[in-house]
């Protein structure tokens, strides 16, 4: 049932606002007469709540903005996966309204098994994730949210296609929303909780970031993609480069770019730890873009307001606007990077890819090459794959890897299907999943035998490789490149094979085979075909007869009760539940893949909590001791001292809850009693994520205090109930007596909250003051 005479529902829910954004930008003219503005920072303030209370309150009448004001905002719309989703909808549901305040969005993605393919996994996944998918479906349908079922497609694929348009500022419950930048949005990943405000209409709070301006210059040619922009640029900064900063991308390189190769590289602004990233309004992508996904008068609109001259123009940075810190990269210089195993930031040219594997004793074979997911299945990336298939094929080659093709959204895959791609890529012998996140998020029954444990290799065009993510197994080394890169090497099954340079025998002995370099399409020339209908989403138009399914015996889904408030006082008696050692992810805290079946069961899930920690006190995973000497697992230990009334704190290093938007990393904890974090340092949205369920971040206001904390120490705060009844920066003490001697000292540690989260911490939650809030 594919047709290329789609059109894409409700397109006027789908228009930003732009005369009220106009309108808004004016005042903040008036505002701040002086000041040059990024674009970021643009359509960021447009969309404050109250312009003047954010920009001239508490900064130094404007001029110090950056870093230090608090804005409100007031996002248009919210997109939502499914397995965050049902944490951020039951929420929702406490505070009694009767549909979302902005226009919002479901969709189905994560819950879908890669394993045999997606005729048979679609089928499988639907039964058995039903009772969540009639939750998700009911619950959207009485509050007026679009609900795109299984197999529509990926969050961010459908947000490009549907929601994402220049100048919107939309928030996603999910780390890699910012994709929607490479249409010119501010789109933002953040937890359920946050969700939640801006589906009441509470202002939502961002400390106003810094502007990191990436300079792109020449233009990408041969084996060079758009991904290989994000690879090398995470090489350069680190997964923390990017904290507190919205990544600007401008300069003259970005003309040659798609819309769809600008998403990749916002998509992987989460793998440094951006705030967001964004492309400003490009005609020569983003018109056509927009006019083949059916939104021909948004580009319009968008096209009108670039155009126009002066201070007032939305889309298009001053031309004196500075950045915080800028780099520079010459695309025409730019070669295909590796990145990994382990870490998105362990960057490897191409070139000397092969030394690195001898040098470090990676295998020389891997058993998988994946392409496609949210980061790379676009109709670019899936044609040029396509052109090296072709050439193999045409050679007698079949991959020595495993293939696996993951479509980003329904409208892709029917677009690839209808065009012969998929048929190419199946003929030789490629597997192609659902549409869905799959392998991605440890969906992936591997089928190929590499057993728990042991060591082996895999590449893919994803975006995240922390160990366990694809399979469960933290020895699998996740190699990430582009689409263009996997496929080639999935024909050598070598990770020491170099494409641009090396050949591959012919199946006869006789001779050799190479690869010239991809060539592919950005648009297809028919248009996108629409696929099946069965996979379009509800219509936004709120139901009140609707009855929520949540079956009180279910083991998936649990009703949420509100957290008991912040005592009348300072925290005393808490103990220390583990200390961690080194990386901590959201992916430790709360682990996804078999998991994900619980996220909307708070009790259940948080069964999985901190169980890929390693504890600096027994060096091993998952592995604690309690007062009595006695060792348990991390949840076995918070769940004895949750039921014996004992508060506990986390002790940990570095960029403490980096990688994901995951809010379960911070409920779970709070739900089995944890009451502060301390930390070296924190990820931004898991540190926001943390107050809104009150917990207490906090961190060492010098580093080496670390080494004097141990598990079971027990710990006091001195100074932090004054300090939440008034918000603000600076240093309190926690008190520490030691488990294991007489000693007692004090530790200085930093806070920085706002009121508002001083407000979320003293009720017990963001949610708890909300609700008591709508109650009056
Ligand atoms: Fe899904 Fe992986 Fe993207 S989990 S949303 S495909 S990052």
């Amino acid at each position: 049932s594919d047709s290329t005479t789609a059109v894409a529902s409700d397109v006027s829910s789908r228009t930003p606002p732009y005369p009220k954004l106009l309108r808004r930008l004016h005042e903040v003219r008036r505002l701040l007469p002086t000041r040059s503005l990024t674009l970021a920072e643009k359509i960021l303030f447009s969309h404050l709540d109250n312009p003047e209370e954010s920009l001239l309150e508490g900064t130094n009448n404007g001029t110090d903005i950056r870093g230090r004001a608090t804005l409100k905002l007031k996002p248009d719309r919210v997109a939502m996966q499914d397995a965050s989703a049902q944490m951020a909808l039951l929420q929702f549901m406490t505070c009694n309204l009767p549909s979302t305040a902005v226009p919002a969005s479901i969709h189905c993605d994560h819950m879908i098994v890669g394993e045999k393919g997606a005729d048979t996994d679609l089928p499988n996944s639907i039964a058995g994730n039903k009772e969540v998918y009639d939750f998700l479906e009911s619950a959207a349908k009485k509050y007026g949210i679009e609900f795109w079922p299984p197999g529509a497609g990926i969050i961010h694929q459908a947000v490009l296609e549907n929601y994402a348009a220049p100048g919107l500022m939309m928030l996603g419950t999910d780390s890699h929303t910012p994709n929607a930048g490479g249409l010119g949005a501010i789109a933002i990943g953040v937890g359920g909780a946050d969700a939640v405000d801006a589906l009441v209409d509470a202002p939502w709070e961002l400390k106003a970031p810094k502007v990191r301006g990436v300079r792109l210059e020449g233009k990408l040619s041969g084996w060079a993609s758009p991904k290989d922009v994000i690879l090398h640029l995470a090489g350069k900064l680190t997964v923390r480069g990017g904290t507190g900063y919205i990544v600007e991308y401008h300069g003259p390189g970005v003309e040659s770019l798609s819309c769809t190769g600008m998403a990749t590289i916002c998509n992987m602004g989460a793998e440094i730890g951006a705030t967001t990233s964004i492309f400003q309004f490009t005609p020569s992508a983003h018109v056509p873009y927009l006019h083949s996904t059916h939104r021909g008068s948004i580009a319009e609109q968008a096209a009108a307001i670039a155009a126009s001259p002066g201070p007032h123009n939305l889309l298009v940075a001053d031309s004196g606007a500075e950045y915080d810190d800028e780099v520079v990269i010459n695309l025409s210089e730019l070669e295909p990077h590796i990145n990994g195993p382990f870490t998105p930031d362990l960057s490897t040219p191409l070139s000397v890819f092969k030394a690195a594997v001898s040098a470090n004793h990676w295998p020389e074979t891997f058993g998988a090459g994946l392409i496609g997911s949210c980061t790379n299945s676009s109709y670019a990336d899936m044609t040029r794959c396509e052109s090296l298939v072709r050439q193999a094929s045409a050679a007698g080659l079949k991959p020595k890897a495993d293939f696996f093709i993951t479509p980003g959204s329904e409208q892709i895959r029917a677009t690839v299907d209808r065009d012969g791609t998929m048929q190419t890529f199946e003929q030789a012998g490629g597997m192609v999943l659902a549409n869905a996140c799959g392998p991605c998020i440890g969906q992936w029954s591997r089928t190929d035998g590499v057993s728990k444990g042991e060591d082996n290799a895999i590449f893919t065009s994803y975006n995240r490789n922390f160990p366990g993510r694809n399979d469960g197994n933290r020895k699998t080394m996740n190699f990430l490149a582009s689409p263009e890169l996997v496929t080639a090497m999935s024909y050598s099954g070598r990770t020491d094979f170099n494409p641009v340079t090396d050949s591959l025998p012919l199946p006869d002995g006789k001779g050799v085979f190479h690869f010239d370099p991809p060539q592919g399409t950005d648009l297809p020339s028919a248009g996108f075909a629409a696929g099946n209908p069965l996979f379009q989403p509800t219509p936004p138009t709120p139901d009140d007869s609707i009855e929520i399914a949540i079956d009180p015996a279910s083991d998936r889904l649990a009703v949420l009760e509100p957290f008991e408030p912040f005592p009348q006082g300072e925290l005393t008696g808490m103990r220390v539940l583990v200390k961690v050692k080194g990386q901590c992810t959201t992916d430790t805290i709360s682990a996804a893949g078999p998991w994900l079946k619980y996220k909307g069961h708070l009790p259940n899930i948080s069964e999985n909590t901190l169980i890929g920690a390693i504890s600096a006190d027994t060096e091993a995973v998952n592995t604690v001791t309690d007062v009595d000497g006695s060792t348990h697992t991390i949840p076995e230990l918070a769940t004895l001292w949750k039921e014996a009334g004992q508060p506990w704190i986390v002790v940990a290093e570095h960029n403490y809850g980096e990688g994901s938007a995951r809010e379960h990393a911070a409920l779970q904890p709070r739900y089995l009693g944890a009451r502060i974090v301390l930390a070296k340092s924190f990820a931004r949205i898991h540190e926001t994520n943390l107050k809104k369920q009150g917990v207490v971040p906090l961190t060492f206001a010098d580093e080496a205090d670390y080494e004097r904390l141990s598990g079971c120490d027990e710990v006091a705060t001195e100074g932090l109930y004054d300090v939440l009844r008034n918000g603000g920066a600076g240093e309190v003490n926690l008190v520490v007596k030691k488990s294991k001697s007489a000693e007692e000292f004090s530790v200085p540690v930093k806070f920085n909250l706002s009121k508002d989260q001083c407000g979320f911490i003293l009720a017990g939650s963001a949610l708890n003051l909300l609700s008591q809030r709508s109650k009056g």
